[in-house]
């Protein structure tokens, strides 16, 4: 049975990084805060005119630089992001456009900070059916455009000031959220393998019932038309986080994942190399770490340079991890994820 392999990675974060002290010219909020309550140093945005696509096209460079293959090997492009240029088309066109991909489809899927995993079982299926055979897998997010404040000036060294008490009184309601989030893109080249590689198994879930515990109230199509300017007054276009209860979902469920995959493939838990985990708080990683009794080396954080980029976290940590010589031929890992839906679950992969 044909498995996969990754053979080119790449990531890309745009402009400089915003730190923790520099977010509270907008916000009322402080590093002590933000990196105690989740491991968060700072951050990076995309500028305005710069969307997901554009993040992802140069990660996507980098990736099949690394690869060292022409750019038309790639016969199928599955594009995840929660933070798309359009209502629609999606990104996954833009994409390919931009790298300079004909005709070849494009997916996109849209499972938030979960991508990665859902994205693993499509580029498999693609693979083991013979549909593809090098499959590019982008994790894209331009997050800047929900930012709650609207000073973007306040944050550029050559013009900082604070912002007004007013302003950040509006900025305040969604300060929980917005100091999670960062831009960023991760790209990974997949190719049809004969070597013992690949998917192991999967535990993959899905509970729309929570669908509210962080979702983007304004801007659908159940309204006419389906953007209003009360979406802009009444600030519906940042999205609503309860995140204590996302927190308590994230610590129950991925470690619960986590060990119905170990029984469902007969592996123990300490025969695994890596746990590469979604970032969206070091202290749900740590939780999950602790649970499972892996030991903090196996499980890689980098969410203090980063915070959140959603479907681009998991890329971008397995890109950081193959170039420095960590991720291995051979290695046995697991992916754990959770985002907006509620979507979660966990992969096991021999790299
Ligand atoms: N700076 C300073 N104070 C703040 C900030 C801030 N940025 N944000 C909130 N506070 C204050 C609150 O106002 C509150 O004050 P009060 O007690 O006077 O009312 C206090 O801090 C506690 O606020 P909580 O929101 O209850 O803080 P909590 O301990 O729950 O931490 C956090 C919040 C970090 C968001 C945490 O709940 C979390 O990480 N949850 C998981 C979120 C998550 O995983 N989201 C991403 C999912 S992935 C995806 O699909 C995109």
């Amino acid at each position: 049975m044909l498995g996969f392999e990754i053979i080119g990675t790449g990531h890309y974060v745009p402009g400089r990084p915003v730190s923790n002290d520099e977010l509270s010219r907008v916000m009322d909020t402080s590093d002590d805060w933000i990196f105690q309550r989740s491991g968060i140093r700072q951050r990076h945005y995309a500028p305005e005119g710069v969307g997901a696509s554009d993040l992802a096209a140069e990660a996507s460079r980098r990736a099949i630089e690394s690869a060292r293959i022409p750019p038309s090997d790639i016969d199928y492009v599955v594009f995840a992001t929660m933070t798309p240029d359009y209502v629609f088309p999606g990104s996954g066109a833009l994409l390919a456009a931009k790298l300079g991909l004909k005709g070849i489809p494009a997916l996109d899927i849209r499972q938030q900070c979960a991508a990665m995993l859902f994205g693993l079982q499509i580029v498999d299926g693609l693979i083991k059916s013979g549909a593809a055979r090098t499959v590019l897998f982008v994790g894209a997010e331009a997050h800047a455009g929900f930012m709650p404040w609207e000073d973007w000036d306040a944050l550029v060294p050559e013009t900082a000031h604070e912002a007004t008490q007013a302003q950040k009184q509006r900025a305040n309601k969604h300060r929980a959220l917005a100091v999670l989030f960062g831009d960023g893109a991760g790209a990974l080249v997949f190719r049809a393998t004969d070597r013992d590689a690949g998917l192991r198994g999967m535990k993959l879930h899905t509970d729309g019932n929570a669908a509210k515990l962080l979702y983007v109230e304004g801007g659908g199509f159940r309204s006419r038309p389906y953007w209003k300017h009360s979406d802009y007054d009444d600030q519906t276009y940042i999205p609503t986080m309860d995140g204590r209860e996302l927190f308590k979902f994230a610590v129950t469920k991925l470690p619960e994942a986590a060990r119905a995959l170990a029984r469902q493939t007969g592996t123990p838990i300490e025969k695994i190399d890596w746990f590469l985990a979604h970032q969206a708080n070091a202290r749900i990683n740590d939780y999950v770490r602790d649970q499972l009794g892996v030991p903090s080396a196996k499980l890689p954080s980098n969410i203090d340079r980063f915070g959140n980029t959603s479907a681009g976290t998991l890329p971008i940590l397995i890109d950081e991890q193959m170039r420095a010589g960590k991720l291995k031929a051979g290695d046995l890992c697991m992916l754990l994820a959770l985002g907006a839906g509620v979507h979660w679950g966990c992969a096991l992969v021999a790299w």
